[in-house]
């Protein structure tokens, strides 16, 4: 088969743009630590509030035994629930995202923490982030006419500041048993 020349050179200068282009995602997903998507867990959308994990007062910023953090979110035209959370700085947080209607996507600019929320399943992400601040969470998904409303907001405090927060959390939980038990 005879390919002429300079087919031949455009060939290759394209098969080598499509490599760049490969190759600059895949440096740019490990390093910047892009979440692939997750959704290998189910939920039924229309049960959430019955679910235990996602009932309305289990939602937002736990500390789990181990002392992780996970964030449990619920989308739902036209917002996150809740509206607002409190997280520390330089600490790995795992967020757990559900739907409650149709297809959302979640965003928070200058971080890896996006994902799509897909009825019917649990979107997981591993965040982390190292400068305290205000981070809106953004929906990026066209999800209806309120689509460019949806959004919350992520208060991400100084880790020392946080620590001192949760301390003083406990103490006053543990003089609120005191008395409690005293009272007895
Ligand atoms: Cu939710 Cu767009």
């Amino acid at each position: 088969m005879h390919i002429d020349p300079l087919e031949k050179k455009w060939v290759l200068i394209s098969l080598g743009m499509v490599s760049l282009f490969i190759s600059i995602i895949m440096v740019d997903a490990l390093l910047h630590g892009v979440n692939a998507p997750s959704n290998v867990e189910t939920i039924d959308s229309r049960k959430i509030h019955l679910s235990e994990e996602f009932a309305e007062d289990n939602l937002g910023v736990h500390i789990e035994e181990n002392g992780d953090i996970t964030v449990r979110m619920v989308a739902g035209r036209y917002a996150f629930f809740p509206k607002q959370i409190v997280l520390p700085a330089e600490t790995k947080v795992t967020f757990r995202w559900v739907s409650m209607d149709v297809l959302h996507g979640v965003h928070m600019p200058m971080t890896n923490m996006s994902t799509m929320i897909v009825p019917g399943y649990v979107a997981q992400v591993e965040s982390s982030f190292p400068r305290p601040g205000e981070y809106p969470i953004l929906c990026n998904e066209y999800c209806g006419l309120g689509h460019d409303h949806m959004w919350s907001k992520a208060f991400v405090i100084d880790k020392e500041e946080w620590d001192a927060s949760i301390a003083e959390q406990n103490t006053t939980s543990d003089t609120t048993a005191d008395e409690e038990s005293n009272n007895e």
